[in-house]
């Protein structure tokens, strides 16, 4: 259904955005439609920067922001290049807000059809001081912008203006979007509710003789059944050894009792995705050595969350996630010798080769640099970020103890960083050893 006015906040982006780049000019297309054969798409997905700064998800469409010259009360203008109105697509393909409602509906201060890009933006150029485009998206749209721009640097004649630099929009954008506001986290709330029903669902419901493709169905129906439009990122269905797989897609395999299941999956609510791991028995328990590998993870993954605050940095919360890991694995026989040359050479990373953190939000892997001034950057309230230490046994590895093969585990959470400490977004999904065969219980 199509709405009818989009809230203001995205105005309020814009204008903040404008108000730190004034004479700037973003160009921002929509994201790509992917032919996956002959006439049939991939499932389309609006660019992240696109709809978080205008709300609009169709696609062949093109924002652009540039600075209001009439309205004394506004920085920013946005004009919005759309695929008008067509009965006859919109049969096959659904409604379209056409240029009407880019201009009734998401406040467009202007909207033309898409095909009139080459020419409106030459006159919005004509007065930009720099200009923000990604290039290498689309070698389709690099080429065009690209053509367009030299038409420009060619209509300024003997004004001396060269064609002007590309700036990435990914910086200003990105930056903004690190610190969520309360309408974002609004939807990260929701999306990690809904993604914790899932996960918990898939505790008390798994059986052993599933396949993983049915659980993965299984966890997916919830998010669907409860709001979420699609998934932020394609889920992990790890059955025993498969977990160790760290990007494992196949999700195909039976399910055998006395095994473990990594489960990576996150809905996406009002396009913001949430990013949750667990791992838990097939059967209604944990093997002694199961138990300890996950207890292990889980100290890990508290004492991760215990260190964050304003002011913490992530490589910090990784290096004490390191560090204790190694006293684990110490302490459980599968790492041998001196802590501190275990530690100086990342002996861990036979069993944990990832890191800990990312930041999360309209991207499963969100925008935002780790770094500022060649630092790694504090954290600061608002910002948004998972914590997923694991503990991986390869396939490969004949020198670990019997018992701790075919293992693979992760548990991940997503956390808010808030003024006096951190909110643990995810804390409806179950993670305590108890909790957790409590669960299993049910689906026996
Ligand atoms: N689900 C992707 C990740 O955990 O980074
Ligand atoms: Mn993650
Ligand atoms: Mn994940």
């Amino acid at each position: 259904m199509l709405l009818t006015q989009v809230p203001s906040y995205y105005q309020t982006r814009r204008e903040k955005l404008m108000q730190s780049h004034p004479g700037a000019v973003f160009l921002i297309p929509s994201a790509p439609e992917l032919i996956r054969n002959s006439d049939v798409h991939h499932p389309f997905r609006q660019d992240s920067h696109f709809y978080y700064l205008s709300g609009f998800d169709e696609p062949g469409s093109f924002l652009v922001l540039s600075t209001a010259q009439s309205s004394p009360s506004r920085i920013s203008k946005m004009t919005l290049f759309v695929q008008p109105r067509d009965p006859e697509r919109e049969m096959w393909e659904g409604e379209r807000y056409g240029i009407d409602g880019a201009l009734r509906v998401f406040g467009a201060d202007e909207a033309f059809n898409e095909s009139a890009l080459e020419t409106k933006l030459l006159e919005i150029l004509k007065g930009a001081e720099k200009i923000f485009y990604r290039l290498g998206h689309s070698e389709a749209m690099d080429r065009r912008v690209l053509a367009i721009l030299e038409t420009s640097r060619r209509s300024q004649g003997r004004s001396g203006r060269g064609i002007m630099p590309l700036e990435d929009p990914q910086l200003p954008i990105g930056e903004m979007r690190l610190f969520k506001d309360n309408q974002e986290l609004q939807l990260i709330r929701k999306a990690c509710h809904i993604t914790a029903i899932g996960h918990r669902t898939a505790m008390q419901e798994i059986r052993p003789g599933m396949n993983e493709g049915e659980a993965e169905a299984l966890i997916d129906y919830q998010f669907r059944k409860n709001g979420c439009q699609r998934l932020g990122y394609g889920s992990i269905v790890a059955g025993g050894k498969n977990a160790a797989c760290l990007h494992y897609r196949s999700n195909n395999e039976t399910l055998r009792n006395g095994e473990l299941l990594l489960i990576d999956a996150g809905g996406e609510y009002g396009f913001y995705t949430s990013d949750i791991t667990r791992t838990f028995p097939i059967g209604k328990g944990f093997s002694e050595a199961q138990r300890k590998a996950y207890e292990l993870v889980l100290s890990v993954q508290k004492a991760g969350i215990a260190m964050t605050r304003p002011g913490a940095k992530l490589p910090e919360i990784h290096k004490i996630t390191c560090e204790q890991l190694t006293d684990g694995l110490l302490s459980l026989g599968l790492l041998k010798g001196n802590r501190q040359e275990l530690l100086k050479g990342a002996a861990y990373r036979r069993f944990y080769p990832h890191n800990t953190s990312h930041w999360l939000g309209l991207d499963v892997h969100d925008a935002g640099l780790y770094t500022q001034a060649g630092e790694p950057r504090k954290l600061e309230p608002g910002m948004t970020f998972t914590i997923e230490p694991g503990f991986y046994v390869q396939p490969s590895d004949q020198d670990t103890p019997e018992a701790y093969r075919n293992i693979g585990i992760r548990i991940e959470d997503d956390i808010l960083v808030t003024a006096s400490g951190c909110e643990v977004l995810t804390q409806e999904a179950p993670k305590e050893v108890t909790e957790i065969e409590a669960l299993r219980a049910k689906a026996f």
